[in-house]
């Protein structure tokens, strides 16, 4: 039986090859005519991922009937872009059968919501047993067969196995988790503080302040991830450093990469047009935000990535503003 990839992006694609060679039958879904059409063209020039090719055997499709139901597939991905999930969802669900495994590979909260993209597949496709797979796992580094590490987190372990068994490969190491909110927590707030680390690099600052912003990112995300009910254990891990890593210190990150426009001297407008791909972070930015004050947390490297991207305030005012914060304790477990 196939597997359908719902979403011919970068990282849509960069799937379908690893699927493929794995001997797979792979369909790739793309609401956009013209991502098939040039993939369709051009199978060995795949824009975005320099020197792969997608194999003759991924059969490509505009049809969402076909992805979804007529061709049976054995496991459906999610692969489009967060802001596109829940619409990507309303459209397919009548296709999807009972109990239907689908792994969400996106990352992102809905801002208007605060959903996160599983708690949208769930709402809009409520026959599906829906998981989640993330981790550091650049789509141009996975289509060259660079050896990368992922979680999937699923309700149950038979799905997370199932999951597991479906991508691993010698280059491809999947592990297991059932805490989802911890998985999708990592991998969505990462792109926050990947904004900051690109800001400070494009500012000219050094290897200590991106460690800084990285370390005391990850106590923000933390703090709200446990509020939420994530385990600590499941951000000090794969999607949690080990994306906070890979998302603040690779040039192929574009969070990262508008972060370093912005921090150069671009507007956010002028960043986003020049990077000219969906930049997560900044739908992330005003979602966690807005979870940070439901949950009571304090998030000050995420409140000032806000007020530079929505209230066009000057990248150095608010270093000082996070310089000058009231002093404290590295973290609240000192016992004097
Ligand atoms: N690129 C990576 O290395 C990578 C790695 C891990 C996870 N991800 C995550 O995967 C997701 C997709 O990333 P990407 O790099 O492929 O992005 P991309 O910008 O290359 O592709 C965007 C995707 O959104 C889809 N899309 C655009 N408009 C749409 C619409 N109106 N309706 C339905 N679909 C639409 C496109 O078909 C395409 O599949 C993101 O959430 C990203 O964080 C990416």
């Amino acid at each position: 039986m196939s597997i359908s990839i719902l979403g011919a992006g970068t990282w849509g694609t960069a799937l379908s090859i690893l699927l493929a060679n794995k001997g797979r039958e792979v369909i790739l879904w793309s609401k956009l005519e013209n991502e098939i059409k040039a993939l369709e063209e051009n199978r060995g020039f795949i824009k975005n991922l320099p020197g792969a090719v997608l194999p003759d055997s991924v059969k490509l499709t505009t049809d969402a009937e076909y992805a979804c139901k007529t061709s049976e597939p054995e496991l459906i991905v999610f692969a489009v872009a967060s802001p596109f999930v829940r619409s990507t969802a309303q459209l397919v669900s009548g296709y999807i059968r009972d109990k239907q495994i689908i792994v969400n590979v996106a990352k992102g909260i809905e801002e208007s919501t605060l959903d996160t993209l599983l708690d949208i597949i769930k709402e809009e496709i409520p026959q599906a047993d829906a998981a989640v797979l993330s981790g550091p796992s650049h789509a141009e580094e996975v289509s060259r067969l660079i050896p990368t590490t992922v979680v999937v987190a699923a309700h149950s372990r038979s799905t997370a196995e199932y999951l597991q068994d479906a991508f691993m490969t010698d280059r491809f190491r999947v592990y297991t988790s059932n805490d989802i909110i911890g998985v999708e927590l990592g991998g969505s707030l990462k792109n926050v503080i990947a904004l900051a680390a690109g800001m400070s690099d494009g500012l000219g600052f050094g290897d200590n302040t991106k460690a800084a912003l990285m370390t005391r990112g990850l106590a923000e995300i933390n703090r709200l991830g446990i509020a939420m009910g994530a385990k600590p254990e499941t951000l000090s891990g794969l999607s949690g450093i080990g994306d906070l890593f890979v998302t603040c210190t690779s040039h192929h990150s574009r969070n990262w990469n508008a972060g370093n426009l912005i921090g150069k001297g671009r507007s956010v407008e002028e960043a986003l047009k020049e990077v000219n791909q969906v930049v997560e972070g900044v739908y992330c930015a005003k979602a966690a935000l807005k979870l940070a004050h439901k949950y009571y947390v304090e998030m000050p490297i995420v409140e000032q990535v806000n007020k530079i991207l929505f209230e066009n305030k000057p990248v150095d005012e608010a270093v000082n503003e996070l310089f000058m914060r009231e002093k404290r304790p590295e973290h609240n477990l000192i016992n004097w």
